[in-house]
């Protein structure tokens, strides 16, 4: 069992892909933990991308990322952090395979649908910035 951490971007959350997206993890195996529906400020936006702020994209995608309501999610399940990057596909939507999420759901590399932890590292590091202890249900 493993957990990971994912996100539903501004642009899914605006064109009512939540269900779409909930129903492919469940459909994957992976269940969901914790959940909440949220509009993130500047700093918070920030600091969850800390590790790309010398990067160009850098400014724009903190603006996209704070332009509307997002989900975020604890998904857990067995090989969690792998499986939903799989499902996820590529960053850049003209790269993803067919049938994952960012092929069918992203507008731009940046306005990309969905964000997934990269590694079990990341995955508590995200989880803990923003979820509390206590918010988060096992499932397994
Ligand atoms: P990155 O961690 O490289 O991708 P991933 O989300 O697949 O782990 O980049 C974080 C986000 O930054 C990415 O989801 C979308 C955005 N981004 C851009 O806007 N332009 C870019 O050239 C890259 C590489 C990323
Ligand atoms: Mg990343």
């Amino acid at each position: 069992m493993e957990r990971t951490f994912s996100i539903i971007k501004p642009n899914a959350v605006a064109d009512n892909n939540i269900g779409n997206v909930i129903a492919r993890f469940e459909k994957e195996g992976l269940r969901i933990a914790a959940l909440k529906l949220t509009h993130l400020s500047k700093e918070k936006a920030e600091g969850f991308y800390i590790e790309h702020k010398e990067r160009p994209f850098f400014g724009s995608l903190v603006g996209f990322m704070t332009e509307g309501p997002v989900v975020l999610m604890v998904l857990e399940g067995e090989n969690a952090v792998e499986k939903n990057r799989k499902i996820m596909g590529a960053t850049n939507p003209a790269q993803a395979e067919e049938g994952t999420l960012r092929k069918l759901y992203a507008k731009s590399i940046e306005a990309n649908a969905v964000h997934g932890s990269d590694s079990l590292a990341s995955a508590e590091r995200e989880i803990n910035y923003f979820f509390d202890k206590n918010e988060v249900k096992a499932r397994f």
